[in-house]
């Protein structure tokens, strides 16, 4: 069986994606019967490019890093060139949808939409794109159960690192009363280096150059990025329909390097927290700095790391640690998905080239 794929949207992440795909060949086939094909990438800055029957991702990426571009990918029969995100989702034979454009993280789109066009064409969906699970979780989960497709979203909290699969499959069964964690590597870091004596603006500025910050860091210093990986673990793992509104929250740019000091002087370290949980038929969710005693194991978390923890009612206090941001870390959380709509949905595929 073969997986045709399109990427919407070609970023570092993409990239990253391709490479994977490209260098693991073999051992995707070999492990998981899997095998893909790159069919088309269309991105409003770096153009687009289609051949039904697959394209070269050395090629690609190569062009992609010399001239920043696709278009100029080279000419052969059956090549279309110029395709917009909404002609690539509907008129190639993609099976599966990458979505990773630079969505606004306010709107979800133009992420959103694309999913919703992927379902409508029976086209499955994995995207790294918080927007779409945190802003419209429960009309696109049923507009891909409608259409038989599948949607996956790892990435969307903790990058690579499986914070959704693991409640989902290793915690099935359990009633989980609180998830807690660190969920933002830039807030986190900033953090670490104030105590160790940067000030605010030197520490967002190593943040940016060190590449874990949003493009406008203003979605991780105030919080916004935590509140929506909080309302995708409510609406996902708890299965509650939380609006991302309705989640108080307050970021670390009140925090100074004085009340920084001031705790680890008291043996306490200040974090960026999200909570979630559930009280009776809600679940109500929260994103602030707290004050954590340094035996917590949520203080001892430093520099970009995640961790998160969920409070389960048979398996106990399970604490999940690692990456929350990096290219390769996001590239392979599609590959996670990727893989599992695999093992779910593929037998349903046949390709002419497979009958
Ligand atoms: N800017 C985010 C962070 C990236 O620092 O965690 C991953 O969502």
């Amino acid at each position: 069986m073969t997986i045709k794929i399109a990427f919407i949207g070609f970023g570092g992440v993409g990239q990253a994606l391709a490479e994977l795909l490209y260098t693991r060949k073999e051992d995707l086939f070999r492990l998981y019967g899997l095998n893909t094909q790159v069919v088309a990438v269309s991105d409003v800055m770096k153009g687009s490019v289609y051949h039904p029957e697959g394209l070269d991702i050395p090629t690609l990426l190569q062009e992609v890093k010399q001239t920043g571009s696709v278009s100029s990918y080279p000419d052969q029969p059956g090549l279309v060139k110029g395709w917009d995100s909404m002609e690539t989702i509907e008129q190639s034979n993609a099976d599966m949808i990458v979505e990773v454009t630079f969505t606004d993280v306010e709107t979800g789109q133009p992420a959103i939409d694309h999913c919703k066009r992927a379902f409508r064409n029976k086209k499955s969906v994995v995207t790294t794109n918080k927007g779409p699970v945190a802003l419209a979780y429960h009309p696109l989960a049923e507009l891909a159960k409608e259409n038989d497709v599948y949607w996956g979203f790892e990435g969307t909290v903790m990058s690579g690192t499986p914070a959704l699969r693991m409640p989902y499959t290793s915690l099935a069964g359990n009633e989980i009363s609180e998830i807690k964690g660190i969920l933002n590597g830039t807030t986190n870091f900033m953090l670490t280096e104030m105590e160790k004596g940067s000030t605010y603006q030197d520490a967002l500025a190593k943040a940016q150059s060190l590449g874990y910050a949003e493009a406008d860091p203003t979605s991780d210093v105030e919080g916004y990025d935590v509140r929506y990986k909080a309302a995708i673990l409510a609406n996902y793992v708890m299965g509650y329909p939380l609006p991302s509104n309705e989640i108080t929250c307050k970021g670390i740019t009140e925090l100074t390097q004085a009340d920084i000091k001031e705790a680890s002087t008291s043996n306490k370290r200040w974090k960026l927290l999200a909570r979630v949980k559930k009280e009776g038929d809600r679940v109500t969710a929260s994103v602030q700095p707290e004050l954590l005693d340094s035996d917590d194991p949520l203080a001892s978390i430093t520099g970009p790391t995640n961790a998160i923890v969920y409070d389960c009612d048979m398996a106990g206090e399970i604490m999940l640690t690692g990456a929350g941001a990096g290219l390769t870390e996001t590239g392979y959380s599609l590959l996670i998905d990727i893989i599992d709509y695999h093992r779910t949905k593929a037998p349903l595929i046949v390709h002419e080239e497979d009958a």
